[in-house]
């Protein structure tokens, strides 16, 4: 039924009811009796009346301070339905306050800059993310114009020529950040920041690595190609200049050859699907190697001793070998002729340690940090001559990583050089 009826009915009815009673006073009382009964009825009703819209009033003043009264007659339904309603609205308000609070929670863990802006660039919200981006701070810049709080020409003719489809790539506090805009609902737009700097630190990295290798092996691959060209040319050449030609270019196709290893090496040694399988490092055989190799490179030329005294150790032997080698093999290349190269290998209180000490030409101190970075050298020409690749301590550095272990580096320029290898107790055979 129609509830306009409903609220109708019983209102009518309890109308009627007391109009009736007016009646019976007038039958039996007269007249007078009758409208006065009936005049202090509606006085009744509608103080009653009026009772509850003050007290409905009141209410609506705060509605939050309590419970309605139950109310008579067609009050009773309007107050359960006004009960209803504002519990309704209590319980969206909770959900809707909720949501917000979650919202504004994944909004700060984003690790992309968000910010809200009216149509003109007025700042109204932006995550934490965005603060750090761009320097804002959201209590202090609430409401100010974005292009006067993000100070960059670049961003400054984005914002004027308006290409939004596009991101934009901005170099901003010392970071490299892709930001865009996106217009959403009618006035407002959204800028969303991402921090690019390491990305492109490792791109550039990239970069620099392919660069150097090439600029590396152009170097050998003119020589060769120079040489070859006199060869063809010049096809009466005396066989002694012939053979000292052909030297050379083995020497340089040796080059290449070293270049193309090492860096197959680190490409292995940095490929995450390929994890150390640890393995029993018999350390004896492994210095006996080590010092024949360094032997051999020496030729007699250095006096080269050697000491064992400590427990193998878990790890690849391969990898150790070229670890080891490549800093036997430096120690040999750095130090002049009639030096003295000293490779240990001892048990420490923190773990069982390599190390090679040479009295060769030594590293000035600007340069140790640095000695581990790709084709860092720090005589270019000196590291050629030696069949230097520049990639070696880059490797060492690489098997270190891999096996726990730290590398140490002393240095006096002209006295010698100490490169210490330490090993955590964890690694030692058996244990
Ligand atoms: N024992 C050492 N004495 C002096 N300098 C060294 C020694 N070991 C390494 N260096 C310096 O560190 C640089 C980097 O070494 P490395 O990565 O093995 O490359 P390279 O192929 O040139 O030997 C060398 O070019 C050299 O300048
Ligand atoms: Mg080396």
């Amino acid at each position: 039924m129609n509830p306009r009826l409903l609220f109708w009915i019983p209102a009518g009815l309890r109308l009627g009811l007391m109009l009736s009673a007016a009646g019976v006073v007038w039958y039996f009382l007269g007249p007078l009796a009758g409208l006065l009964a009936a005049v202090i009825g509606l006085c009744v009703f509608l103080a009653v009346q009026l009772h509850y819209l003050y007290q409905l009033a009141d209410w609506l003043d705060n509605p939050s301070s309590g419970a309605l009264p139950d109310g008579w007659g067609a009050w009773t339904d309007i107050f359960s339905r006004l009960y209803k309603l504002r519990r309704d609205d209590e319980r969206n308000q909770a959900e809707l306050a909720e949501w917000l609070a979650r919202f504004r929670q994944a909004m700060s863990l984003l690790p992309d800059g968000v910010v809200i802006m009216d149509d003109v660039l007025f700042l109204e919200w932006c995550n934490p993310a965005a603060e750090k981006h761009l320097g804002l701070m959201l209590d202090r810049d609430k409401g100010m114009r974005v292009t006067n709080l993000v100070r960059s020409p670049a961003f400054m003719d984005y914002i004027i020529l308006g290409r939004y489809d596009q991101p934009l790539t901005l170099s901003l506090r010392e970071r490299k950040l892709i930001v865009q805009i996106i217009p959403f609902e009618n006035r407002r737009q959204i800028l969303v920041t991402h921090d690019a700097t390491e990305s492109e630190r490792i791109e550039m990295m990239r970069r620099d690595f392919i660069a150097n290798a090439s600029h590396e092996l152009r170097t050998p691959l003119t020589v060769i190609n120079g040489f070859l060209e006199i060869a063809s040319t010049q096809p009466n050449l005396e066989p002694q200049t012939r053979m000292a030609h052909l030297k050379l270019m083995m020497e340089q196709g040796q080059r290449m050859q070293n270049l193309v290893e090492d860096m197959l090496t680190l490409t292995r040694l940095e490929s995450l699907d390929y994890p150390l399988r640890p393995e029993h490092v018999m350390i004896r055989p492994l210095m006996e190697k080590i010092h024949q190799e360094a032997q051999a490179l020496s030729a007699g030329r250095h006096e080269i001793t050697v000491e064992m005294a400590g427990p193998d150790i878990k790890g690849s032997t391969d990898e150790l070998r070229s670890a080891f080698g490549n800093l036997a093999s430096n120690a040999v290349r750095y130090t002049p002729a009639g030096g003295k190269i000293h490779i240990a290998w001892q048990d420490t209180a923190a773990g069982p340690q390599f190390s090679v000490r040479d009295n060769g030409i030594g590293i000035r101190p600007e340069h140790i940090a640095r000695l581990t970075e790709r084709f860092y050298r720090v005589d270019k020409s000196r590291s050629r001559e030696t069949q230097g690749t520049g990639l070696g301590l880059a490797i060492v550095k690489h098997v270190l990583l891999r096996h726990d272990a730290m590398l140490g580096i002393e240095s006096e320029p002209d006295k010698g050089s100490t490169f210490t290898v330490r090993f955590p107790r964890t690694m030692v055979w058996g244990d």
